[in-house]
């Protein structure tokens, strides 16, 4: 009978633990299942916020016609504008909403910081660009899309979600965008300095130097390396060119107009071709395939402006296979206003990189990283090599002043000998 009655307990006890353990694989497992949920969740927004997802162009994660098409008198953002500081000295209930970090602005404080559209910069196929003025001092650039534009709206669409996610110090920022009165437009970070082109081409009487030439190529492949390398997914520019690479107020330089996929280059055989002649890779117009390797190709290009200062479509290219003929062709090809003023060997060197970067094949190409490297390279023997001759002249200068010296004291001496 007792041990009936030990078996019973056995049996219950048993039973509970069963029933305790059970309940609590169930409690432990469902936090498990809501704690791996949340961090997918984070997960998810996180690479939403930070990755510029291209198709075609466009960012094909987010409805942005939902976004951007909506009047400005729609209710805004509130969580993104508390973040957002107050540019334009908005009271709060109108402060501009902001989109992936880019503050949304209202056609008239555009007009009123433009002087009513007076202000002009320079006109692209994109539409006029001009410099506004912001109550805050701020100095931007705001480029129009021409209104009549369907492609534009497709240009300024991409260009807005493209940038406010892509941020680099060798990439001109987007600061903010409009849409307003049917105007569409986008809001840069001011280049007090201008674009590339009109120093190389417009500006012969204040020309840039050697040192500042290879300090740009370096600018330009940092601001591609993180396109191509650093966002992810990358993004290939499709524009390159020395009008699209702006200069700061120190001459750095930052590429300009990624994003702005452009229609309409007309070739013989193609009519839809993505770029600006003089720039595009041949084996682009051949496969209609747009890689990476195509923006290194307009790289090149970019490079032997730099050296010779003559534009892509001024035959440039012609010139370029016919130095690459000999070691030092490219010598014959040099921009006047660099001749006695730089360093040949570092010339013949950069035209080498140039030379590589537009082989007949993608393949043979190097990658931005290479490119980067071998550029980075030169520059630190170019300082290396410009301290060590400001260092030897200062050495010669204190031996000279040194010599000196020791003459006026020969002389005293001498003069008291005498007396
Ligand atoms: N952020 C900026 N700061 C200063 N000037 C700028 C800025 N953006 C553009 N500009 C100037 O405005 C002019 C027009 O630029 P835009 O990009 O519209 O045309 P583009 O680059 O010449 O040609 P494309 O339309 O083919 O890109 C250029 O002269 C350029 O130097
Ligand atoms: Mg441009």
């Amino acid at each position: 009978m007792t041990q009936k009655l030990d078996l019973i307990v056995l049996g219950v006890s048993v039973g509970v633990a069963l029933g305790i353990l059970i309940a609590t694989l169930v409690f432990l497992g469902l936090r498990w299942y809501k704690k791996h949920a949340r961090l997918r969740r984070c997960a998810n927004e996180r690479s939403f916020g930070s990755l510029p997802i291209r198709m075609n162009g466009i960012d094909a994660n987010t409805d942005l016609s939902a976004v951007i098409g909506s009047p400005v008198t729609h209710k805004p953002d509130h969580t993104q504008r508390s973040t957002q500081p107050s540019r334009w000295g908005y009271q709060s209930k109108d402060r501009p909403a902001s989109f992936s970090g880019v503050i949304r602005y209202s056609y008239k404080d555009i007009q009123k910081a433009t002087q009513n559209f007076t202000t002009t910069l320079g006109e692209g196929s994109f539409g006029p660009v001009y410099k506004a003025v912001v109550p805050t001092g701020e100095i931007v650039a705001v480029k129009v899309l021409a209104s009549n534009s369907r492609q534009g709206e497709k240009e300024f669409q991409t260009e807005v979600s493209l940038l406010g996610r892509l941020h680099h110090r060798n990439l001109v920022n987007l600061v903010g965008y409009s849409v307003d009165k049917g105007q569409h437009m986008l809001i840069y970070e001011f280049m007090c300095n201008g674009s590339l082109a009109n120093l190389l081409y417009n500006q012969k009487e204040q020309s840039l130097s050697w040192e500042e030439r290879l300090q740009i190529a370096m600018d330009i492949a940092h601001g591609i390396e993180y396109l191509h390398e650093g966002a992810v997914p990358s993004v290939i520019h499709r524009d390159l060119k020395s009008a699209n690479i702006l200069l700061d107020q120190s001459m750095r330089a930052k590429v300009a107009d990624f994003g702005l996929s452009k229609e309409e280059v007309f070739d013989d055989q193609n009519s839809s071709l993505k770029g600006t002649y003089g720039y595009i890779d041949p084996v682009y117009i051949s496969t209609n395939q747009f890689t990476k390797k195509s923006d290194i190709y307009s790289l090149g290009v970019i490079i032997f402006e730099l050296i010779t200062a003559i534009h892509p479509q001024q035959n440039l290219i012609e010139y370029v296979n016919l130095a690459g003929m000999s070691s030092d062709g490219i010598d014959e090809i040099l921009d006047k206003e660099l001749l006695g003023q730089c360093n040949i060997e570092e010339v013949r060197e950069l035209a080498r990189i140039g030379h590589k970067c537009l082989h007949k094949f993608q393949r043979k190409r190097p990658s931005i990283v290479e490119v980067s490297q071998a550029v980075v390279k030169m520059k630190h023997r170019q300082l290396a090599r410009n301290n060590t001759m400001s260092f030897a002249s200062q050495d010669i200068s204190l031996v000279v002043s040194k010599i000196e010296d020791q003459q006026v004291e020969l002389s005293e001496l001498t003069s008291r000998e005498f007396k």
